[in-house]
């Protein structure tokens, strides 16, 4: 595997094998401690991040590896003017995989052309976040056992937020998955995903405002922040940022099996009082996070058969 800039860039099978890997390491993550030695990670963060370059540093530490890398654009020869393509090209040079960020949609398919190792998109733009949606697919698969027959409401900045754009294309792909979008006007799926994807696969979907008029129908319930680096214009974000709060009355209305789940970070769209709520899975999300980039890491290095399976 030689890179992954979208979702779908992955198979359903290959999908599967990694979630498979994923839940091995989960028994006994030590197993694994010494698979990636002299092995070099890179991460270049060319926008902010916490919970995705830490977690790709942690697997790739836990795998037995180094990393190198940086974490603002105002840290690297960007500063200077030079080109994206460059920086990747460079840095292939000192390393065996690379983990990458950036503010422009399709960055890391232009920085592709020149990368001599594997490639990761650890999110560009508005676009795409496939280890976010590698990571949801594992708490899923782990809260849910499927992902067939489900009813996922997506809530907040649906417009801006890639790592919707991106678990919608991946689940895209299942059976019988209903779609329930709840944001402002404003801040509505984009029509290209409407056309290309929902419309053009004859997928199950419904656009509302109210939270309370569907929370009760969902299996899962996706929580987003409103994405301020993303707004033209400041005022509209303070208009709609705490447009959705999810709080302990909201929760009332939810079924008992329904699950909430939230890439990080939060701002106000999620109470902490709900965060105790059996149902409440974002630091679990946090945690498989960690999991499903080792299983990325060592397949995309061709080392995912080094270890024997439990
Ligand atoms: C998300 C992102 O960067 O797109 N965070 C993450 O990677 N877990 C979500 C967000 O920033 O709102």
């Amino acid at each position: 595997m030689k890179y992954l800039i979208e979702p779908n860039d992955l198979s359903v099978k290959e999908i599967d094998e990694l979630i498979m890997l994923a839940n091995d390491i989960i028994k006994d993550p030590s197993r694994y401690q010494d698979v990636c030695k002299h092995k070099i990670l890179a991460t270049l963060f060319f926008e902010p991040s916490t919970r995705t370059r830490l977690s790709f540093e942690s697997a790739m530490l836990s795998l037995g590896g180094s990393v190198l890398g940086f974490s603002s654009a105002s840290n690297s020869s960007t500063s200077k003017g030079e080109s994206v393509t460059d920086t990747i090209w460079t840095v292939s040079c000192y390393s065996d995989i690379i983990a990458m960020r950036h503010p422009k949609e399709g960055a890391p398919l232009v920085a592709l052309r020149r990368s001599k190792v594997p490639l990761i998109n650890a999110g560009d733009g508005g676009h795409n976040h496939p280890t976010q949606t590698l990571t949801d697919l594992l708490t899923i698969q782990r809260e849910k056992g499927s992902f067939e027959n489900l009813t996922i409401g997506f809530c907040g900045d649906l417009k801006f937020g890639r790592t919707v754009h991106s678990l919608l294309k991946a689940l895209s792909r299942y059976k019988n998955t209903k779609f329930v979008f709840i944001s402002p006007k404003e801040l509505m799926i984009p029509e290209y995903l409407k056309k290309d994807l929902l419309e053009r696969e004859n997928l199950n979907y419904v656009e509302v405002e109210r939270m309370e008029d569907v929370i009760g129908d969902l299996d899962i319930l996706y929580m987003t922040r409103v994405q301020r680096e993303r707004f033209f214009n400041e005022q509209d974000y303070i208009r709609l940022k705490d447009y959705y709060i999810l709080d302990e009355d909201k929760m009332k209305l939810a079924s008992k099996d329904m699950i909430v789940m939230h890439p990080l970070p939060r701002v106000n769209e999620i109470s902490t009082k709900v965060d105790d709520d059996p149902r409440a899975k974002y630091f679990d999300q946090v945690q498989n996070g960690r999991y499903i980039r080792m299983a990325l890491i060592l397949t995309m290095l061709g080392l995912d058969k080094e270890v024997e399976r439990l």
